[in-house]
């Protein structure tokens, strides 16, 4: 969002920051009060973006209060699906998109869960019309001609003209998987984290911190009190990449850094999960045995 807001030129300064619940959900109270406020100090706010699944917990936003309050102020409602979109292949998690119908837009990433080659990204606008009346230039004849054929041409509803066909390898896919395949694909990745949220709140070594919400579990090597936790952490976490056994990335929660396990390749087992784990603690022990 930030990034976005440079790049249209309104600033960073020009989005405001909505405090989340305890399993890191933006909900609609706390929208209405972030509007509410703004609106009290003279600004006009336009859009709310709202999150299925966010990068650093997996959370998934109350999309259906937050679509209450962008119909009461009539504001754009975007849902940024980018990273979490592609659960609602799996019909057992639809009720983690309720309310997504009342969204304007929404941005999915086929390249991320549907393990797409990079890059494959769709944006899906509510209003089939919005795109080609607010984006087009209009005065473009010597490129776009009206003619029988020119609802196949996607250059005049969209940001960039000329571009690959991202699509077909989409289509490919799922042609492929099917939608059964998919929502198994999915399922899979529920399960593997399930199992590694299960393993870690068993083992005496690794703690959990932050509830695991959907696909990512964070966690971290247990430290002694006088140990620094987060540059210990992140030591191992830098280790284990250098040696090229494991590839697993971190984050800063309030809670501290956490080891970001991010379940995404179905193709994991959970013997996989079972052998990352223990290199971690593995890793852990020697670094605190060296202090
Ligand atoms: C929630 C969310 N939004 C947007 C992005 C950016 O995605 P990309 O630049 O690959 O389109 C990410 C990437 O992880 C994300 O997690």
């Amino acid at each position: 969002m930030l990034k976005g807001a440079n790049t249209i030129g309104i600033g960073q300064g020009g989005v405001v920051k909505v405090s989340l619940d305890d399993q890191g959900r933006m909900r609609g109270a706390a929208v209405e009060a972030a509007i509410e406020e703004t609106l009290k100090k003279g600004y006009m706010p336009f859009m709310i973006c709202s999150t299925a699944g966010t990068t650093e917990t997996g959370s998934f936003d109350a999309i259906e209060e937050v679509s209450e309050v962008a119909e009461k102020y009539e504001l754009w409602h975007h849902v940024d699906g980018s990273w979490g979109g592609s659960i609602i292949l799996s019909d057992k998690r639809r009720e983690l998109f309720r309310g997504l119908e009342r969204a304007d837009s929404f941005s999915w990433n086929p390249h991320k869960l549907m393990n797409i080659p990079l890059i494959c990204s769709v944006l899906l606008v509510k209003n089939p019309n919005v795109m080609r009346e607010e984006i087009q230039s209009h005065d473009a004849d010597y490129i776009y001609h009206e003619n029988e054929t020119s609802h196949y041409d996607l250059g005049p509803g969209s940001l960039q003209c000329g571009r690959r066909v991202d699509s077909l390898k989409l289509w490919l896919a799922w042609k492929y998987f099917g939608d059964d395949g998919y929502a198994g694909r999915i399922e899979k990745l529920f399960d593997l984290a399930n199992y590694a949220t299960n393993a870690i709140t068993e083992s005496d070594d690794l703690e959990l911190l932050f509830p695991t919400q959907t696909l990512n579990v964070n966690f971290r090597f247990k430290t002694p009190d006088d140990v620094d936790a987060d540059r210990l952490n992140e030591t191992i976490r830098y280790n284990l990449l250098k040696k090229g056994e494991v590839m697993v990335n971190y984050c800063r929660l309030k809670q501290g850094l956490a080891i970001r396990l991010v379940l995404l390749n179905p193709d994991v087992e959970t013997e996989d999960i079972d052998d990352i784990l223990e290199l971690i603690q593995k890793e852990g022990k020697v670094l605190l045995s060296e202090k």
